[in-house]
């Protein structure tokens, strides 16, 4: 471990140097909240599901699919405004569909061991990709406006539905976004309007996946939308906020964790109204929600990627151990949840894991808090 900070710092402190530099450079106005949508937990029964005691932590039966689809597909007139990561069931049916952004500098395709276990559930999960080099990295604020724009891009016949297998079609009245560290601030964002142009589609839930707001709370990246006022975040739609119990603590001597105190799960969740829910790995860091990206990838991107997602943040794996445990742990959760507020599986098993999360055979430790009606009191200790 040593030896490897040792090789990888100036990597390591290039990450997080690039990641302080991020300054707000514009202000955009805001487009207008988003439409209330349904709340009412679902009662549906799920399309595809896996075989354990609590299906959602195991894999679904959707044979989930990754699709590549980039910007200047020659066959395609209707290319993405960004390059996009789409993991899609290959069994035929509608599916909702979950918009996913991804955190600082971390490709959107680092991913696929979650996304495909969200997926194999019976969602078509896109996931753009925000940055184009690793030497460049968009504000925020650009990021967003990327998230925007694909939103809008996805519902006409040759775009998103064009992509997926046959038989496969996407329920655009079934839309949910959410996203990892930053990605899940700007998921936020977007869900609360913070972009240029109004949404074609509309938002009916929304996931933070141990969402980051900035460095600090005197250092956050704009746009800021933390008030530090309990119940001030006005969604108007269910939220789920999955954080990590390590998170908070520095990896690096010197530098700030991964997800500062103040910024980070715990803040989001304290700031959403009902209906909403908080749910923390304890023993599972930052960057345990992503692949277990190689040691051994020989090019720079690779490198990049290990020292990236291994060396930056306390993590509860040792360097070449799988973090698989916690991406089905929260990928899960966030099936769990999606399939009580969209439809497909119920509230059964999402409701489960918030009354008895120590009962539900989850992968994953968890500390549980929530408050799924308004006017009522919150439960959980946190
Ligand atoms: C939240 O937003 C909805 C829709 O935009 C609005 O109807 C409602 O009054 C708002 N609630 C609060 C407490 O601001
Ligand atoms: C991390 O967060 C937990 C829960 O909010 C808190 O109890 C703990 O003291 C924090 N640790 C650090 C190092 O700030």
């Amino acid at each position: 471990m040593a030896v490897a900070q040792l090789r990888f710092g100036p990597v390591a402190l290039l990450v997080v140097l690039s990641a302080l530099a991020v300054t707000p450079l514009y202000n955009y106005p805001v487009a207008g909240a988003i439409e209330p949508a349904a709340k009412q937990i679902s009662t549906n029964t799920p399309q595809c599901s896996g075989s354990q005691k609590l299906a959602v932590f195991g894999d679904g039966d959707c044979s989930p699919k990754p699709i590549t689809v980039p910007v200047t597909a020659s066959s395609s007139t209707n290319p993405p405004p960004r390059p996009l990561y789409v993991v899609a069931p290959t069994r035929p049916g509608n599916y909702p569909v979950f918009l996913f952004a991804h955190g600082t500098f971390i490709s959107n395709n680092l991913y696929s061991g979650l996304l495909s276990h969200i997926s194999s559930h019976g969602y078509i999960v896109v996931a753009p990709q925000l940055f184009d080099s690793i030497l460049s990295l968009p504000c925020e604020l650009e990021e967003i406006e990327y998230l925007e724009q694909v939103t809008n891009w996805m519902p006409s016949a040759t775009a998103l539905p064009s992509h997926l297998p046959p038989g496969v079609l996407p329920d655009f009245d079934k839309l949910a976004v959410g996203g990892h560290s930053r990605g899940g601030k700007s998921a936020f964002a977007l869900a609360l309007g913070l972009c240029t142009k109004p949404l074609k589609l509309t938002i009916s839930a929304v996931v933070g996946v141990d969402p980051v707001a900035g460095v600090s709370k005197n250092s956050r990246t704009d746009p800021v939308i933390l008030t530090y006022e309990p119940e001030s975040l006005n969604l108007s739609v269910p939220v789920a906020v999955i954080g990590s119990g390590l998170g908070n603590q520095s990896e690096v001597i010197d530098l700030p964790a991964c997800a500062p105190n103040w910024v980070n799960h715990a803040e989001f969740y304290s700031e959403c109204m009902a209906p909403k829910s908080h749910l923390v790995a304890d023993d599972y860091g930052h960057m345990d929600v992503v692949d277990d990206v190689s040691w051994f990838e020989r090019d720079f991107k690779g490198m990049f990627d290990f020292a990236l997602t291994k060396l930056m943040c306390k993590g509860a794996s040792g360097l070449f151990s799988s973090r698989e445990k916690m991406r089905k742990g929260v990928g899960g959760i966030v099936v769990a949840f999606l399939d009580a507020y969209l439809g497909g599986g119920g509230s059964d098993d999402y409701l489960a894991i918030l009354e008895s999360p120590l009962e539900v055979d989850s992968p994953v430790k968890l500390t549980v808090g929530y408050k799924l009606e308004k006017g009522t009191a919150a439960a959980g200790d946190i």
